[in-house]
Formats: C-alpha cells, structure tokens, sequence
C-alpha cells in the first residue's frame, strides 16, 4: 500500500509506537515536555546535520522518522521506555554505537545523517496518513 493511516489517540505521552510502511519501519514519537524542551534548545551549529526541531515535526508533540539508522541500516532501539535511548534520549543504534536525539538527529557516533522524516499530513487532530 502506498499510503497507511495511523491513528495516534492511543499512544499515551511519552509511549511510541512502530508502524510498518513501504516495507519500513516507522517511528511514532509522542514526545513529552522535557523531550520537547531538549529537542528545541539544540545549538544547530553542534550538529553533524543541522536541523531544528521545528523542521523536523509538523507538531511538536509527534516525532515521525523511519526507524533505519543511516549509518548501514540497523533498527535504532528507543521505542520500548525500557530500551536504551542513548546519551540524547532519543534513540540509540547497537550495531555501531550511534546515537539520536530526540529530534531523531544523529548527535554521536558513525551515522552519517538524522533519521529521514516520511511524507505525512495530519488528516485530523489525531491521525496521520504516512505516503
Ligand atoms: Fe547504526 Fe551502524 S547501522 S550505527
């Protein structure tokens, strides 16, 4: 399918979720204020590819990245409130020790790029339709 909607009104603050689109996984952050404030007060001249926050979502509460780490494709863990995030709370590679904020941009390790942001629109206050 080219296009999948999903529907956010179960995923609790601070939860996320995995969705599978064009044969990827998807990650769906519902980011609480401290996640926020952290994504928000980034210098951008630190980052390995800079980006603020505001271009990254479409509202500041909902992270929407596909879940492939651009160093060589592994699934970054973070997902689970009990997986390691990694030194900036968002999500951390194993396979080579990369490390995402939670904004999803790469701030440590080999990864060269933040995670890619999937085509999406919100269709109500609380659906999105990815593709
Ligand atoms: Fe993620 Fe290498 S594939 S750090």
């Amino acid at each position: 399918l080219a296009s999948i909607d999903v529907d956010l009104a179960p995923v609790a603050e601070g939860q996320a979720i995995t969705v599978t689109w064009r044969g990827k996984p998807v990650f769906v952050r519902h980011r609480n204020a401290k996640e926020i404030e952290e994504a928000k007060t980034v210098n951008l001249g630190d980052l390995r590819d800079p980006a603020s926050d505001e271009s990254r979502v479409k509202k500041p509460e909902w992270l929407i990245v596909v879940g492939i780490c651009t160093h060589l494709g592994c699934v970054p863990l973070g997902q689970k409130v009990t997986d390691p995030r990694g030194d900036f709370d968002g999500w951390f590679c194993p396979c080579h020790g990369s490390h995402y904020d939670t904004a999803g941009r790469i701030r440590k390790g080999p990864a060269p790029a933040n995670l890619v942001l999937p085509p999406y629109a919100f269709t109500s206050d609380t659906k999105i339709r990815l593709g």
